[in-house]
């Protein structure tokens, strides 16, 4: 394994691997398994989790880490091809990320979507283009559409508290001041499917999710034996649910264009996770959530706060499962 790009990658058997690695990590420490390694993490925009369980993880293994956040201490990036440097960024990264390469043993960026243009962001081209530019185990940190150590995390949540391998699995848009990415849907979308999961994509109209990421999930389930559907009728799709996992995320309806959006949205706002949801889901289904979240926006306290919750376990895999990529990425 040289790179961490995408959950797809990878077989089904080989996530359920390099799982159980994780595990092994979380009995049995291995604090001196990196000894000596060093992991650059080049962050385009902002992080709690990512960055510190990263820096966490490394240094479990015996390893160190650096951080660059452009802009901040040092210079700002530019990440377009052919652009003409008279602006803010005094750096590009044709020349940053080979000289960060050369400075560690693997290394990982975070880059957003823009949110202008909707294919562009599917194609996730620049962050193509970086990753090209690293001739060290690359990982994705959270790209424009995909984010496979949350979704890793996510899986590995659900083993730990029995969720079974069809269960039903509910990702539902919830509210948001303003439209957020698609890589956190997309990527837990994915990751259901590729679990065998029983996936309901459940959302207001406008907020369907695009189809190249529906269609990338429907692939997995027919690999896995899962099944994929999606709805906006909340109470048929929360009827006998095992997991529902919010996120908030723009309409690929009107991607780029704010005031279409906020003109969408604004009657949307009761999207907002209550537990007056889980009337007719299983009395044991679990909540979810990638984290951050907006209290009493998109969740209500009563749900982040009840026992339902799974968000602080998820951010805790985080680290766990990062464990077990670097180990993969770094010993083999
Ligand atoms: N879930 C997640 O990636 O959190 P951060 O944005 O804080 O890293």
């Amino acid at each position: 394994m040289n790179r961490f790009l995408d959950l797809a990658d990878f077989s089904r058997d080989q996530v359920v691997d390099l799982l159980d690695l994780a595990r092994r990590l979380q009995e049995r420490p291995e604090p001196q398994a990196l000894a000596g390694r060093i992991l650059g993490l080049l962050f385009m925009n902002p992080s709690l989790r990512t960055l510190s369980s990263f820096q966490a993880g490394m240094m479990r293994l015996g390893g160190t880490s650096f951080v660059v956040t452009p802009g901040q201490g040092t210079w700002q990036v530019e990440t377009r091809t052919g652009a003409v440097m008279d602006g803010g960024a005094a750096e590009h990264v044709r020349e940053a990320i080979p000289v960060l390469a050369s400075y560690c043993d693997a290394l990982g960026l975070r880059a957003f979507a823009e949110g202008r243009d909707l294919a562009a962001d599917l194609a996730e081209a620049p962050f193509q283009l970086m990753a090209g530019l690293c001739n060290k185990p690359f990982i994705n940190l959270e790209s424009a559409v995909n984010h496979p150590c949350q979704a890793l995390a996510d899986w590995k949540t659900m083993d730990d508290v029995g969720v079974p391998r069809g269960g039903r699995f509910v990702l539902s848009w919830v509210y948001h001041p303003r439209a957020l990415p698609l890589a956190v849907p997309a990527a837990a979308l994915h990751m259901a499917a590729q679990r065998g999961m029983e996936v309901v994509v459940l959302r207001p109209d406008g907020y369907a999710l695009p189809e190249p990421i529906m269609a990338k999930a429907r692939r997995a389930a027919a690999e896995s034996g899962g099944t994929v559907s999606e709805t906006t009728d909340r109470a048929a799709a929360l009827a006998g649910a095992h997991v529902v996992y919010a996120k908030e995320w723009g309409s690929p309806a009107v991607y780029g264009d704010a005031e279409a959006e906020a003109a969408l949205r604004r009657p949307l706002a009761d999207w907002r996770v209550r537990e007056a949801w889980f009337a007719n889901a299983r009395p044991d289904c679990h909540f979810m959530h990638c984290l951050p979240v907006r209290r009493n926006v998109a969740v209500a306290d009563e749900v982040l706060d009840g026992p339902r919750s799974r968000v602080v376990q998820e951010a805790a895999n985080r680290m766990v499962v990062q464990m077990a990529v670097l180990h993969r990425l770094l010993r083999g």
